[in-house]
């Protein structure tokens, strides 16, 4: 086992990795239950798809929405940025539409190889049982709405959702064809003034970062809100 992952130094790295981000996040956004954060980023303390930066970002993008906001996400994994946005989420009826195959085969290019990797050594046939334990264990049950499928085929399943979505957060298959897909299928679900957002934006994932250029400049968003780390964000 490498040293970093040794139990006591991944504890230490974590305390002061987390305090260090939550020191500038209280200050920044002094309104947010920066707590309840701390509380999910300890549940996924091995997590590894994504920078506090980033969760942080989703945390907020979800409290900024309205009481009983509508969210999709499409990759979900084993749940950590859906949880993320969970527990920014407020009122009984908001909830999140969490599509994913479960199967944790993205075809990212390079990544393809290493999720397979991962996938295998998890022992599970599908992610979906880790994905629920994790929304159990941290109280969300009731907000999780697993939408188990291709992303373009939710996409027809939940076609009456079209135009009343608050918020959808795009982290599935990293290809260009399926990025540019994604797009053109679950842009027009976001309402006037929703949010979308995309992870991988400027990473090594080339073909999300041309895909969203080029929805970009052909006028599809609004306006851009915010970048951290690879998460971009547009208003619809
Ligand atoms: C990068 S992971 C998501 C990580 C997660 N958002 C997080 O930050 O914790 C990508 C996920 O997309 C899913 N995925 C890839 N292609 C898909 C497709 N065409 N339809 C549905 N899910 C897909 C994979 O199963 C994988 O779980």
């Amino acid at each position: 086992m490498a040293f970093k992952h040794w139990p006591l130094v991944r504890d230490l790295r974590f305390a002061q990795k987390c305090g260090r981000f939550l020191r500038g996040a209280r200050k920044r956004r002094p309104d947010l239950r920066w707590d309840e954060f701390h509380r999910i980023a300890r549940h996924f303390k091995q997590d590894d798809m994504g920078s506090f930066a980033e969760r942080g970002y989703l945390f907020q993008l979800a409290s900024d929405l309205p009481a009983g906001a509508q969210v999709v996400e499409v990759g979900s994994w084993m749940g950590a940025s859906t949880c993320f946005i969970a527990g920014g989420l407020k009122g009984d009826i908001a909830r999140i539409f969490a599509v994913d195959n479960f199967q944790g085969l993205s075809t990212c290019g390079e990544d393809s190889a290493w999720y397979n990797r991962h996938f295998q050594k998890l022992g599970a046939k599908s992610t979906l049982e880790i994905f629920r334990k994790n929304f159990a264990d941290l109280g969300f049950a009731s907000r999780a709405e697993p939408v188990v499928s291709d992303s373009l085929a939710a996409a027809r399943t939940l076609a009456a959702k079209r135009g009343a979505i608050d918020f959808i957060f795009i982290d599935g298959d990293h290809s260009y064809d399926a990025c540019k897909a994604d797009i053109v299928a679950w842009a027009p679900f976001v309402k006037r003034g929703g949010v979308i957002a995309f992870h991988d934006f400027g990473s090594r994932a080339d073909g999300v970062t041309r895909a969203i250029f080029e929805e970009t400049k052909g006028g599809r968003f609004a306006e851009i809100i915010g970048v951290a780390g690879t998460i971009i964000a547009f208003r619809m």
